[in-house]
C-alpha cells in the first residue's frame, strides 16, 4: 500500500490573477494533478451557447445542465473535462463569446450544483493516476470545494496589472466586469475563504509566488 501523503492544494483569485501559471508549475515541481475549475465553467457554458441557450436563460439552462455526462481525460498531469464524450477546444472555451458569458452561467446554483460532485471526485482520479495530490484553482474552492484542504491560497493583483496580464496573453476579455459578477453573485462568491493564505502577487513574478506557495506544500509533503 502506498503510504506517501496525498496533498489536496487549493488556489483562489479573481481573473488574471495569476492563478493557472503558478497552479502548472506548482503541478510539475510535486507531480499532482492540475484541476482549472474555470475551463468546466468555461466548457459547460461554451456547451449552452452551442445550443443556443442565453446565459442568463435559467429555467433552460438548469434543464441541460442537468442531462450533461461529464467525464476526465487526462492531459500530461492535467484533468480536462468532457462534456457527453467530448473535450471542447480551447480557442473555444477561451473565446469572447464565453468570456462574456461565464460568470452568468457561473452565478447559477444549478450549474454549481452540476459540477459540485464531479469537482470533488477528482480526487479519486487523482490518487487512482498516481499522483502525489492534485492542485485545484478557481473561486470557491478553499471555501466550497475542499474547505478542509491544508494548503489554501488566495491570489491577488491590482486590476491594472491583471490587465496588462491578461491583454500580453492576448484575446478579449473584461476582466474587471466578470470580477464584480463573481464577487457580488450569492452562490460561492470570489473572496478570500477563512484560514487561506492570501498572497498579492502585482510586485512578484511567477517564479517568486511559485516559491511561497512551495515552502508549506513542501512542508506538508515531506519532501
Ligand atoms: O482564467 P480566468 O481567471 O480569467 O478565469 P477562469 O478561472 O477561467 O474562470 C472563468 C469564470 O468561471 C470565472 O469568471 C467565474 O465566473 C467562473 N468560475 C467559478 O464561478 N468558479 C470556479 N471555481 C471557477 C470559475
Amino acid at each position: 500500500m502506498d503510504t506517501r501523503p496525498f496533498l489536496i492544494v487549493a488556489i483562489d483569485g479573481g481573473a488574471a490573477s495569476g492563478k493557472s501559471s503558478t497552479a502548472r508549475a506548482l503541478s510539475a515541481r510535486f507531480h499532482l494533478l492540475h484541476v482549472d475549475t474555470g475551463s468546466f465553467y468555461r466548457a459547460v457554458t461554451a456547451v449552452l451557447l452551442r445550443r443556443g441557450i442565453g446565459a442568463t436563460d435559467a429555467a433552460r439552462i438548469e434543464a441541460e445542465v442537468a442531462g450533461l455526462r461529464l467525464s476526465t481525460h487526462i492531459a500530461g498531469r492535467s484533468a480536462g473535462m468532457e462534456i457527453n464524450g467530448e473535450m471542447i477546444p480551447d480557442a473555444e472555451i477561451r473565446g469572447a463569446a464565453v468570456n462574456g458569458a461565464v460568470s452568468h452561467v457561473a452565478a447559477l446554483p444549478a450549474v454549481r450544483a452540476a459540477l459540485l460532485a464531479y469537482q470533488r471526485g477528482q480526487e479519486g482520479v487523482a490518487r487512482a493516476g498516481g499522483f502525489r495530490g492534485l492542485v485545484m484553482e478557481g473561486r470557491d474552492i478553499g471555501s466550497v470545494i475542499f474547505p478542509s484542504a491544508p494548503c489554501r491560497f488566495f491570489l491577488h493583483a491590482d486590476p491594472a496589472e491583471r490587465a496588462r496580464r491578461r491583454a500580453q496573453e492576448g484575446g478579449q476579455d473584461a476582466i474587471a466586469v466578470r470580477d464584480q459578477l463573481d464577487s457580488s453573485r450569492k452562490a460561492a462568491p470570489l473572496a478570500c475563504p477563512e484560514g487561506a493564505v492570501a498572497v498579492d502577487t502585482t510586485h512578484h513574478n511567477l517564479e517568486e509566488v511559485v516559491a511561497l506557495l512551495s515552502r508549506p506544500i513542501a512542508e506538508h509533503l515531506g519532501v
